[in-house]
């Protein structure tokens, strides 16, 4: 079994179609592109594969769970699942909530039960690596749009999961910060993570995706490229 499976997937909002029997299968390292239309569907099947929402028929597998109501109702499992897998959603102020930069950084590896030694090197080194020293006292709500970006994903990499996934990552960003994210990425890619993304740019397709996923403006799935 692939790490991320979704068999015959369908979701509604309110009874209106917005994933139609999906299938798709991401084996662990792939960077995938997802793309589409506005209203196709991407951010909907990036919180289906977050965990956030469910199947209403058809089923998702992460790592061989199948992930179910049921099983993210189990604290323990929640939590490990979480921290397998982070999420770096479109709009950063859905995602930043503590009163500081270096809280937001450091929540994640306390939450997995780190020491605080260890907790302060992740939060320096990724505070270092964003470029966000200086900001590190200042409350997220504060930070320039692109500011809060880094932050957002500053705060995904002191947890260091295995997949990420980011919805439309370059959004909203200047060319030089892109230029640096795509930077980033290739470099998580390169060290064995696993990616998926949903974007309009060309250039995540070019110089960071394996393979593209195209939801169509009927919700449903098509594949480019060769699964490996
Ligand atoms: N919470 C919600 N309640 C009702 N409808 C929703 C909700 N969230 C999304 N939708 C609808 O579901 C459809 C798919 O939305 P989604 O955000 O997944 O699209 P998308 O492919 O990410 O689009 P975009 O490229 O604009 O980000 C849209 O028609 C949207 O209005
Ligand atoms: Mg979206």
């Amino acid at each position: 079994m692939k790490q991320i499976e979704c068999h015959d997937v369908c979701y509604a909002y309110d009874g209106e179609p917005v994933l139609r029997h999906v299938d798709l299968a991401v084996a662990q390292g792939e960077a995938v592109a997802l793309t589409g239309p506005n209203g196709a569907g991407k951010s909907t099947l990036l919180r289906l594969l977050n965990g956030l929402i469910f199947p209403e028929r058809g089923s998702y597998f992460f790592e061989g769970w199948e992930i179910t109501k049921k099983l993210m109702a189990e604290h323990k499992y929640s939590k490990y699942f979480h921290q397998r897998l982070g999420y770096v959603w479109q709009n950063p102020d859905v995602q930043l909530f503590c009163s500081s930069v270096a809280e937001e950084l450091a929540f994640g590896p306390a939450q997995m039960g780190l020491s605080a030694a260890e907790i302060d090197e992740r939060v320096q080194d990724a505070l270092e690596l964003f470029g966000l020293t200086r900001l590190r006292d200042r409350a997220p709500y504060t930070l320039s749009g692109g500011e809060k970006k880094k932050a957002a994903l500053a705060s995904i990499l002191t947890m260091n999961p295995q997949v990420w996934t980011l919805d439309e990552p370059l959004a909203a960003l200047d060319e030089k910060t892109q230029d640096w994210l795509v930077e980033f990425l290739q470099a998580l890619k390169a060290a064995g993570k696993t990616l998926i993304f949903s974007t309009h740019e060309d250039r995540l397709l070019k110089q960071l995706a394996d393979r593209q996923l195209v939801l169509n403006s009927q919700h449903e799935i098509s594949l480019y490229g060769s699964e490996s």
